[in-house]
């Protein structure tokens, strides 16, 4: 097992490169690629093989890790909601846009692994082009940080259970065979999908601001540290066209992350609309605290820099808590971890624990706190949707929907005061709304989907 320095080590060279975050669940996962990697690369330690990684010659083995780390999970009309959502609404409204308008249909694929979710938009939209009478001057971007996985996905090429989700009349109509008993998708689909390698969270996006009407980023940011979704997401608002839409994965919500999007339910399945005029950035809607906190950070920066060392702050729950408001996640979870130590039985410990550690990407970290956090407190309905949020990331839906409901059943009717911070300008109403289609769709997909993958993130 990688001990505690080179696990800290990869990880952070890890978030530093790709945002992908690691946390204890994965270490034997990583453990296992990294040592393979070693053994390739000849590299003698773990700071040797970190210190390859930095050199131009060490280009080559940069891509085979990122290849190695990246979960690249996915099929052909993967979540049968969310494509009823794209076949009755999105792709029709987006169609019907186009009309005399110069520009083409445009729509990214962000994190698309081996190309089932961008072929799957192809197929669906030339199905229904010849419905609406709509030409389909159509171009779909489909990217990823994996070059093993674009290289599959400009093959082309598939077999197994990939194609299982696929509808029996469609893999008639798009795929053929091929002599080697797969199925090569045609070139009608193809002619509508370019791959190109990009990286989410260090490269520019693709496209200039406005000029996209579709990006589908699903399953991909579950990876990822808030403030890495949240950058990103910024990204993707700003090159969406007015009233262009965004489809992330089903446990992937804007809650905490964006308010420059509206919710958009369709069925049993939500998409987010670029609003129209883009709301006050979260930062300027912050509770009274964080901003006085965020104030203070902003004078302590400017501040001449005192010589000596601070003390080291005691292990408080308002020490904890001023930690996560003020964005110091690390710092948080150090001080609630502490605190569980002398005080087992203080559920508000646990929550900011587990607060900071889903905020870090480290869900699964993040359950344990939190399921203790609801234990001592049945009735703290943020921790209930904290926990719901990281067993779905975790792809364990059935356990996360129970957790939606007893959120949703424990928020209901409580003081908007007592959550401000939790709440960040919205209604409670908002989130226990948000909390029940979540719990729906999450035994959906428990139901569905689900069977079919490997049960959520590995390495
Ligand atoms: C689980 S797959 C999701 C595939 C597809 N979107 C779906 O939902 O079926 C996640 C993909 O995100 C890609 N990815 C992870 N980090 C990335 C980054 N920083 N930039 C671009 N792609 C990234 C991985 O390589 C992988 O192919």
């Amino acid at each position: 097992m990688l001990s505690d320095q080179d696990f800290q080590a990869v990880r952070d060279y890890l978030s530093g490169t790709a945002g992908l975050v690691f946390d204890d669940s994965r270490r034997p996962g990583l453990t296992s690629v990294i040592n393979e990697r070693l053994t390739v690369s000849g590299a003698s330690s773990v700071p040797a093989y970190l210190a390859l990684l930095q050199m131009p010659k060490g280009a080559d083995e940069r891509q085979h890790l990122i290849d190695a780390v990246t979960v690249q999970e996915t099929y052909f009309f993967r979540n049968p909601p969310q494509m009823e959502a794209l076949r009755r609404k999105v792709l029709p409204e987006l169609l019907r846009r186009t009309v005399g308008r110069e520009r083409p249909l445009t729509i990214w694929s962000a994190g698309c692994s081996t190309g089932e979710e961008p072929y799957t938009l192809a197929m669906l939209l030339l199905e229904l082009s010849p419905m609406l009478g709509v030409g389909s001057r159509t171009t779909i971007l489909a990217t990823d940080v994996s070059a093993e996985a674009l290289a599959a996905a400009k093959r082309g090429v598939y077999s197994g259970r990939t194609l299982d989700t696929a509808p029996a009349t469609l893999r008639d109509r798009w795929f053929e065979p091929t002599s080697g008993g797969g199925l090569a998708v045609k070139d009608e689909v193809r002619r509508l999908v370019h791959f190109q390698s990009h990286n989410l969270v260090h490269d520019q996006p693709p496209f200039t601001p406005g000029e996209v009407d579709l990006i589908v980023c699903r399953n991909v940011t579950i990876y990822f540290a808030r403030d890495t979704t949240r950058a990103l997401i910024g990204q993707f608002h700003r090159v969406l066209a007015e009233g262009g839409y965004l489809l992330l994965g089903h446990s992937e919500t804007l809650w905490q992350v964006s308010e420059a999007f509206t919710l958009v339910p369709v069925g049993d399945a939500f998409v987010y609309r670029r609003s129209p005029v883009s709301r006050a950035p979260l930062s300027a809607r912050l509770p009274r605290a964080v901003r006085a906190a965020q104030a203070a950070r902003v004078r302590a920066a400017a501040a001449p820099r005192p010589r000596r060392v601070p003390a080291p702050v005691a292990p408080s729950l308002e020490a904890a808590r001023l930690a996560l408001v003020q964005g110091r996640y690390d710092d948080a979870a150090s001080i609630a971890a502490a605190l569980v130590e002398g005080e087992p039985l203080s559920a508000e410990a646990y929550v900011v624990l587990g607060h900071a550690l889903s905020t870090l990407g480290r869900d699964g970290d993040a359950v344990e706190p939190l399921r203790k956090a609801v234990y001592l407190d049945p009735t703290a309905g943020h921790a209930h949707f904290m926990l719901a949020g990281s067993l779905a990331r975790l792809g364990q839906n059935g356990q996360a929907a129970v957790s939606y409901r007893a959120a949703a059943r424990s928020l209901e009717g409580v003081d908007r005061d007592a959550l401000a911070a939790f709440l960040d300008g919205r209604e409670v109403e908002e989130l226990v709304d948000l909390c029940r289609r979540l719990a729906d769709i999450s035994v959906e997909t428990d139901l569905g989907e689900d069977r079919l993958a490997s049960g959520g993130r590995g390495a």
